[in-house]
Parts: structure tokens; C-alpha cells; sequence
């Protein structure tokens, strides 16, 4: 059965000397979820904004920011990031030895929690935290950076992913690498909400990208 999958854009490709009108433009031109890409040249080779920006952003739209934080350590900076303006808040599995204790945290400020895992991480890393979780991120990329190639291993562990979702409220996202070709099959693993950055700035029209990745995605849904 198809299901409606949801887009959320990377604005690490966006025009970061225009943030708030790219903002407000992939608001119109039907965003789902704003996915904004937090990096502290540590846990990732890459640096790129604090609770500050998110702050800056927030009132350019209502939609949901769904932040996802590859910073370690993580927990001291949770609570910021929730008052900056974050509805939804992933963490990394590798990023830290309490990852449990991150996602009471982040339930606790009232934002729904997510674990990502990296292409190396098996799945078994959130076996035990699934009570805790809003959000699965399986990264089809090795973080750090946008434009990069899927990672086609990711495409049985999305499967593996989904069944141990099965029967939770527990949304399944992907992220690196998505374009129309890589968002059908992930969405056929069983990919609910599709990141990209570079596909959907490709173009002016990102009204347009987004809709090629929701039809791709749609159509083969599980
Ligand atoms: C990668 C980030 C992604 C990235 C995706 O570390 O988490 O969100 O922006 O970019 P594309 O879609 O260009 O692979
Ligand atoms: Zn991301």
C-alpha cells in the first residue's frame, strides 16, 4: 500500500547569506519539515550553526524544525537547542554512553526525540532505547557533509529498520544522498520522511524538487 511520505529539506544547501527567505521559500513551496544540520567539527569534518541561527530562523515559518545534531557531547547543548525553537531534536547513537539518558532529556523539554545511525552502526544500537524514540535517522551517508553519494548497503538495514518499527509510532527517515532515483527505493525499504539537500536546491524551483521526490517516493511506499 502506498503511504504518504514526507519531505524534509537540508537547508545545509541552502544560500546561507538568505537563510530566512530560503526558509520562508521552502515553506511555500511545500516543505513538510525543515531539517536543519547542526555540525561542530568534532564528531563530524564540518562546523556549521548554533542554537542561535535556529533562533534567528523560527519565525519564518511554522513549520516543524527538525533538528538533527551531530555534536558530541550532546546533552549540555539539548536544552538550547529546544528553547531556540526545535520541534524535534536526533541525536547520534555514536555521539555519546548515555544515549537513553539524551532521550529523556530531549522528552522532558517537550520535543519529540530521534537516534541516528550512522552507515557503520548496526541496528541494534536502538534496540533498547525504541521507548524512548520518536524517530529513527538511518544515514545513508556518513555525515559531515551535502552531495554525497547514497550509500547503497543502507537499503537492507532501511528494511531491517522498519520491521523493528513495526506496530510503533515510530517515524523511519533517511538522509544523504536522496534524489528522485535513491528516494523510491528508499521509500520501497520502508523510508517514511526523506531528507535531502542537494536535490531539492538543485534548481530555483524547489517547488518543484520537492514535488520529484514525493512523487518518486510515493508511488513505492510500503
Ligand atoms: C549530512 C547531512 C545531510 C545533508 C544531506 O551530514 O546530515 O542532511 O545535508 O545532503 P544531500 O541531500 O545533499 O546528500
Ligand atoms: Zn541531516
Amino acid at each position: 500500500m502506498a503511504r504518504d511520505v514526507l519531505i524534509a529539506p537540508s537547508i545545509l544547501s541552502a544560500d546561507f547569506a538568505r537563510l530566512g527567505e530560503e526558509v520562508q521559500k521552502l515553506d511555500q513551496d511545500g516543505a513538510d519539515w525543515i531539517h536543519i544540520d547542526v555540525m561542530d567539527g568534532h564528531f563530524v569534518p564540518n562546523l556549521t550553526f548554533g542554537p542561535p541561527v535556529v533562533k534567528a530562523i523560527r519565525g519564518m515559518t511554522k513549520k516543524i524544525f527538525d533538528v538533527h545534531l551531530m555534536i558530541t557531547p550532546v546533552d549540555p547543548m539539548l536544552e538550547a537547542f529546544a528553547a531556540a525553537g526545535a520541534d524535534r531534536i536526533t541525536v547520534h547513537a555514536e555521539a555519546g554512553p548515555h544515549l537513553d539518558r539524551s532521550l529523556q532529556v530531549i522528552r522532558a523539554l517537550g520535543k519529540k526525540a530521534g537516534v541516528a545511525i550512522n552507515p557503520a552502526t548496526p541496528p541494534s544500537a536502538i534496540e533498547w532505547v525504541l521507548d524512548r524514540l520518536d524517530l529513527v535517522l538511518v544515514m545513508t551517508v556518513n555525515p559531515g557533509f551535502g552531495g554525497q553519494a547514497f550509500v547503497e548497503a543502507m537499503l537492507p538495514k532501511i528494511s531491517q529498520v522498519r520491521g523493528m518499527l513495526q506496530g510503533r509510532d515510530i517515524a523511519l527517515q533517511v538522509d544523504g544522498g536522496i534524489h528522485p532515483e535513491t528516494a523510491g527505493r528508499a521509500a520501497q525499504a520502508g523510508a517514511q520522511v526523506l531528507v535531502a539537500g542537494s536535490a531539492v536546491f538543485a534548481t530555483p524551483d524547489y517547488g518543484r524538487n520537492i514535488k520529484a521526490l514525493r512523487t518518486a517516493a510515493t508511488s513505492l511506499s510500503v
